[in-house]
């Protein structure tokens, strides 16, 4: 199987005119892809314009609403964005959680995806670790009910990132998760799903997410259970994404 590596633009650049340079210097710096399938989700008024640019990566959108079309205002169908060219999206990320998303909503939003032929990247992740573990129980909330009445053919088809949120974006001096955090996590959620929903062989994708770099990438993917990565803030930087994809490319 394929590493995975997905880029979240979130709210950035300005401009289509910079994020068109952004994406087509991110195709340009790409080594030639061996084990690795990229992903780019930029915001989703940009994704028509970019897929124009290249089809070396797929793209993503960051989120999607769960009906088809109606009177929604402001909201945007994944049936509209794979129409867009998306082909992934990015759902319950905890920068919409924080928004106010709960996990009855992620649950709609992923049938709606999965309806639309879009692959749904699920985030889950806790805010804080207490010295009780109580985080793992956290964590299979958001899971158990974001995936309730998902068949399991669906749920190992997904793509489920675990993205401690205390670890999203920190600057030097504040704790970075480690993998075997995300190891511990990682299993766990397995369990969950094999305990839950009755998965055995079948597995979701994971991906490890918060403040992956080409210093701790490799890390992630040899000893954190991940089989890719989702990159935030370094995803912007065309040099520093592409070298980040080129370890991960080059790995045996
Ligand atoms: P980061 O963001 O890589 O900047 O920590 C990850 C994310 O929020 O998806």
């Amino acid at each position: 199987m394929k590493k995975l590596v997905v880029a979240n633009w979130k709210m950035n650049p300005l401009s289509l005119k910079e994020a068109e340079k952004i994406f087509a210097l991110v195709l340009k710096r790409l080594p030639r892809l061996k084990n690795v399938q990229v992903v780019v989700c930029p915001p989703s008024i940009y994704i028509e314009e970019l897929r124009e640019i290249g089809r070396k990566v797929s793209l993503g959108a960051q989120n999607v609403f769960w009906e088809e079309t109606g009177p929604y205002t402001g909201e945007i169908s994944a049936q509209m964005l794979y129409d867009f060219g998306a082909r992934f999206t990015i759902v319950g990320h905890s920068e919409r959680r924080a928004l106010g998303e709960t996990d009855a909503d992620i649950n709609k939003k992923i049938k709606s995806a999965v309806n639309a032929s879009l692959t749904p990247i699920l985030c889950v992740g806790e805010t804080i670790r207490d010295d009780k573990h109580e985080y793992f129980d956290f964590v299979k909330n958001q899971i158990i009910t974001s995936l309730g009445g998902l068949p399991k053919r669906i749920i190992s088809d997904l793509i489920i990132a675990y993205e401690p949120v205390w670890a999203i974006s920190t600057t030097s001096g504040q704790k970075d998760a480690t993998a075997q955090d995300s190891f511990e996590m990682i299993t766990f959620i397995k369990k969950v799903l094999s305990d839950k929903f009755g998965l055995r062989g079948e597995m979701p994708r994971f991906l490890y997410g918060g403040s992956v770099s080409e210093r701790n990438v490799d890390e992630f993917l040899s000893f954190g259970g991940a089989d890719g990565v989702l990159i935030g803030k370094a995803s912007l930087d065309p040099d520093r994404f592409s070298a980040i994809v080129k370890i991960v490319s080059d790995r045996k």
